[in-house]
Protein backbone atom coordinates (compact mmCIF):
# COMPACT_ATOMS: atom_id res chain seq x y z
CA UNK A 1 0.00 0.00 0.00
CA UNK A 2 1.18 3.70 -0.84
CA UNK A 3 2.60 5.27 2.26
CA UNK A 4 0.34 8.09 1.63
CA UNK A 5 -2.85 6.20 1.84
CA UNK A 6 -1.31 4.49 5.27
CA UNK A 7 -0.88 8.26 5.97
CA UNK A 8 -4.84 8.11 5.47
CA UNK A 9 -6.07 5.51 7.24
CA UNK A 10 -3.71 6.33 10.65
CA UNK A 11 -4.98 10.02 10.45
CA UNK A 12 -8.59 8.91 10.25
CA UNK A 13 -8.06 6.04 13.25
CA UNK A 14 -6.23 9.64 14.96
CA UNK A 15 -9.31 11.52 14.35
CA UNK A 16 -11.84 8.60 15.97
CA UNK A 17 -9.81 8.50 19.09
CA UNK A 18 -9.54 12.22 19.27
CA UNK A 19 -13.23 12.85 18.41
CA UNK A 20 -15.02 9.83 20.61
CA UNK A 21 -12.58 11.37 23.19
CA UNK A 22 -14.14 14.77 22.84
CA UNK A 23 -17.91 13.53 22.88
CA UNK A 24 -16.74 11.96 26.16
CA UNK A 25 -16.01 15.05 27.55
CA UNK A 26 -18.90 16.27 26.18
CA UNK A 27 -20.91 14.02 28.76
CA UNK A 28 -18.58 14.99 31.40
CA UNK A 29 -18.71 18.35 30.99
CA UNK A 30 -22.13 19.19 29.73
CA UNK A 31 -21.73 22.67 30.47
CA UNK A 32 -19.14 22.99 28.20
CA UNK A 33 -20.45 20.63 25.22
CA UNK A 34 -21.63 23.91 23.48
CA UNK A 35 -17.90 24.42 22.81
CA UNK A 36 -17.33 21.17 21.38
CA UNK A 37 -20.32 20.38 19.48
CA UNK A 38 -18.99 21.05 15.99
CA UNK A 39 -15.06 19.95 16.83
CA UNK A 40 -16.95 16.27 18.02
CA UNK A 41 -19.30 16.01 15.06
CA UNK A 42 -16.39 17.14 12.28
CA UNK A 43 -13.59 15.04 13.90
CA UNK A 44 -15.50 12.09 13.48
CA UNK A 45 -17.55 12.77 10.21
CA UNK A 46 -14.52 14.87 8.24
CA UNK A 47 -11.87 13.52 10.14
CA UNK A 48 -12.45 9.36 11.22
CA UNK A 49 -15.08 8.72 8.03
CA UNK A 50 -14.08 10.84 5.36
CA UNK A 51 -10.43 10.64 5.82
CA UNK A 52 -10.76 6.78 6.19
CA UNK A 53 -12.91 6.75 2.47
CA UNK A 54 -10.28 9.27 0.53
CA UNK A 55 -7.64 6.23 2.30
CA UNK A 56 -10.31 3.10 1.20
CA UNK A 57 -11.18 4.46 -1.98
CA UNK A 58 -8.06 5.74 -3.16
CA UNK A 59 -6.68 1.99 -2.45
CA UNK A 60 -9.68 0.19 -4.04
CA UNK A 61 -11.23 2.43 -7.01
CA UNK A 62 -8.42 2.50 -8.95
CA UNK A 63 -8.05 -1.34 -8.74
CA UNK A 64 -11.63 -1.83 -9.63
CA UNK A 65 -11.60 0.36 -12.57
CA UNK A 66 -8.06 -0.95 -13.86
CA UNK A 67 -6.71 2.25 -13.71
CA UNK A 68 -3.81 4.10 -12.19
CA UNK A 69 -4.28 7.10 -9.57
CA UNK A 70 -4.96 10.09 -12.29
CA UNK A 71 -2.79 12.15 -10.31
CA UNK A 72 -0.57 11.03 -7.11
CA UNK A 73 0.68 14.37 -6.56
CA UNK A 74 -3.43 16.05 -6.06
CA UNK A 75 -3.20 12.52 -3.41
CA UNK A 76 -0.44 14.15 -1.13
CA UNK A 77 -1.70 17.89 -1.62
CA UNK A 78 -5.04 16.77 -0.58
CA UNK A 79 -4.02 14.57 2.22
CA UNK A 80 -2.19 18.12 3.33
CA UNK A 81 -4.80 20.74 2.80
CA UNK A 82 -7.73 18.17 4.48
CA UNK A 83 -5.59 17.69 7.78
CA UNK A 84 -4.39 21.46 7.94
CA UNK A 85 -8.32 22.25 7.34
CA UNK A 86 -9.78 19.59 9.69
CA UNK A 87 -6.79 20.51 12.31
CA UNK A 88 -6.98 24.26 12.08
CA UNK A 89 -11.34 23.93 12.32
CA UNK A 90 -11.34 21.97 15.20
CA UNK A 91 -9.29 24.40 16.99
CA UNK A 92 -10.38 27.64 16.05
CA UNK A 93 -14.03 26.49 16.62
CA UNK A 94 -14.39 26.68 19.96
CA UNK A 95 -13.09 30.31 20.64
CA UNK A 96 -14.97 31.13 17.56
CA UNK A 97 -18.38 29.92 19.55
CA UNK A 98 -16.82 31.46 22.88
CA UNK A 99 -15.89 34.84 20.82
CA UNK A 100 -12.97 35.51 23.18
CA UNK A 101 -10.89 35.89 20.11
CA UNK A 102 -12.42 37.51 17.54
CA UNK A 103 -9.70 36.54 15.25
CA UNK A 104 -11.06 32.99 15.59
CA UNK A 105 -13.60 33.20 13.29
CA UNK A 106 -11.23 34.12 10.10
CA UNK A 107 -9.50 31.09 11.05
CA UNK A 108 -12.38 29.53 10.84
CA UNK A 109 -13.17 30.57 7.75
CA UNK A 110 -9.84 30.32 6.24
CA UNK A 111 -9.12 26.57 7.34
CA UNK A 112 -12.89 25.64 6.13
CA UNK A 113 -11.82 26.67 2.61
CA UNK A 114 -8.66 24.54 3.21
CA UNK A 115 -10.89 21.44 3.73
CA UNK A 116 -13.30 22.74 1.29
CA UNK A 117 -10.26 22.66 -1.74
CA UNK A 118 -9.31 18.95 -0.26
CA UNK A 119 -12.76 17.81 -1.01
CA UNK A 120 -12.89 18.99 -4.62
CA UNK A 121 -9.71 17.89 -5.10
CA UNK A 122 -10.78 14.26 -4.06
CA UNK A 123 -13.72 15.04 -6.32
CA UNK A 124 -11.86 15.21 -8.97
CA UNK A 125 -8.90 13.33 -8.38
CA UNK A 126 -11.40 10.24 -7.95
CA UNK A 127 -13.53 10.76 -10.54
CA UNK A 128 -10.71 11.08 -13.07
CA UNK A 129 -9.20 8.07 -12.29
CA UNK A 130 -12.58 5.76 -12.47
CA UNK A 131 -13.83 7.19 -15.87
CA UNK A 132 -12.21 9.36 -18.22
CA UNK A 133 -13.63 12.96 -18.56
C1 LIG B 1 -17.91 7.16 22.66
C2 LIG B 1 -18.42 7.67 21.56
C3 LIG B 1 -19.22 8.94 21.50
C4 LIG B 1 -19.69 9.77 22.50
C5 LIG B 1 -19.51 9.63 24.00
C6 LIG B 1 -20.43 10.85 21.86
C7 LIG B 1 -21.06 11.89 22.53
C8 LIG B 1 -21.84 12.84 21.94
C9 LIG B 1 -22.55 13.89 22.64
C10 LIG B 1 -22.54 14.11 24.15
C11 LIG B 1 -23.22 14.61 21.71
C12 LIG B 1 -24.11 15.82 21.97
C13 LIG B 1 -25.53 15.37 22.06
C14 LIG B 1 -26.42 16.56 22.34
O1 LIG B 1 -26.30 17.12 23.44
O2 LIG B 1 -27.18 16.97 21.45
C15 LIG B 1 -22.94 14.05 20.41
C16 LIG B 1 -23.44 14.52 19.21
C17 LIG B 1 -23.08 14.04 17.99
N1 LIG B 1 -22.23 12.97 17.72
FE1 LIG B 1 -21.29 11.85 19.10
N2 LIG B 1 -20.39 10.65 20.51
C18 LIG B 1 -19.65 9.52 20.23
C19 LIG B 1 -19.35 9.01 18.98
C20 LIG B 1 -19.72 9.57 17.78
C21 LIG B 1 -19.33 9.06 16.48
C22 LIG B 1 -18.43 7.85 16.26
C23 LIG B 1 -19.92 9.89 15.54
C24 LIG B 1 -19.84 9.86 14.06
C25 LIG B 1 -19.17 8.96 13.33
C26 LIG B 1 -20.68 10.88 16.28
C27 LIG B 1 -21.43 11.88 15.70
C28 LIG B 1 -22.17 12.80 16.37
C29 LIG B 1 -22.99 13.80 15.71
C30 LIG B 1 -23.18 13.98 14.20
C31 LIG B 1 -23.57 14.58 16.72
C32 LIG B 1 -24.46 15.79 16.55
C33 LIG B 1 -25.88 15.35 16.52
C34 LIG B 1 -26.73 16.59 16.37
O3 LIG B 1 -26.64 17.25 15.34
O4 LIG B 1 -27.46 16.89 17.33
N3 LIG B 1 -20.54 10.67 17.62
N4 LIG B 1 -22.09 12.97 20.58
C1 LIG C 1 -15.44 21.91 4.33
C2 LIG C 1 -15.97 21.08 5.19
C3 LIG C 1 -17.05 21.47 6.20
C4 LIG C 1 -17.35 22.69 6.74
C5 LIG C 1 -16.67 24.01 6.47
C6 LIG C 1 -18.47 22.49 7.65
C7 LIG C 1 -19.08 23.51 8.41
C8 LIG C 1 -20.11 23.33 9.28
C9 LIG C 1 -20.73 24.37 10.06
C10 LIG C 1 -20.34 25.85 10.02
C11 LIG C 1 -21.70 23.80 10.82
C12 LIG C 1 -22.61 24.50 11.83
C13 LIG C 1 -21.97 24.39 13.20
C14 LIG C 1 -22.76 25.13 14.25
O1 LIG C 1 -22.48 26.31 14.45
O2 LIG C 1 -23.62 24.52 14.89
C15 LIG C 1 -21.70 22.39 10.53
C16 LIG C 1 -22.53 21.47 11.12
C17 LIG C 1 -22.55 20.13 10.81
N1 LIG C 1 -21.75 19.48 9.89
FE1 LIG C 1 -20.28 20.32 8.82
N2 LIG C 1 -18.84 21.18 7.64
C18 LIG C 1 -18.00 20.52 6.76
C19 LIG C 1 -18.03 19.18 6.44
C20 LIG C 1 -18.91 18.27 6.95
C21 LIG C 1 -18.97 16.87 6.58
C22 LIG C 1 -18.06 16.23 5.52
C23 LIG C 1 -19.95 16.30 7.34
C24 LIG C 1 -20.44 14.87 7.35
C25 LIG C 1 -19.92 13.88 6.66
C26 LIG C 1 -20.51 17.34 8.19
C27 LIG C 1 -21.52 17.16 9.12
C28 LIG C 1 -22.07 18.16 9.90
C29 LIG C 1 -23.13 17.91 10.88
C30 LIG C 1 -23.77 16.56 11.21
C31 LIG C 1 -23.42 19.15 11.45
C32 LIG C 1 -24.44 19.44 12.55
C33 LIG C 1 -23.70 19.44 13.88
C34 LIG C 1 -24.52 20.01 14.99
O3 LIG C 1 -25.47 19.36 15.41
O4 LIG C 1 -24.19 21.12 15.43
N3 LIG C 1 -19.85 18.52 7.94
N4 LIG C 1 -20.73 22.12 9.58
Amino acid sequence: MEPVIVWYLRMSVIYFIAGVAVGLGMLLWPSESGYYLPVHVHLNLLGFMSMMIYGVGYHILPKFSGRHIYSPQIVKVQFWMANAGLIGMAVSWPFHISGDIPVAETSLILFAVTSLIAIVLFAFNIMKTVKSM
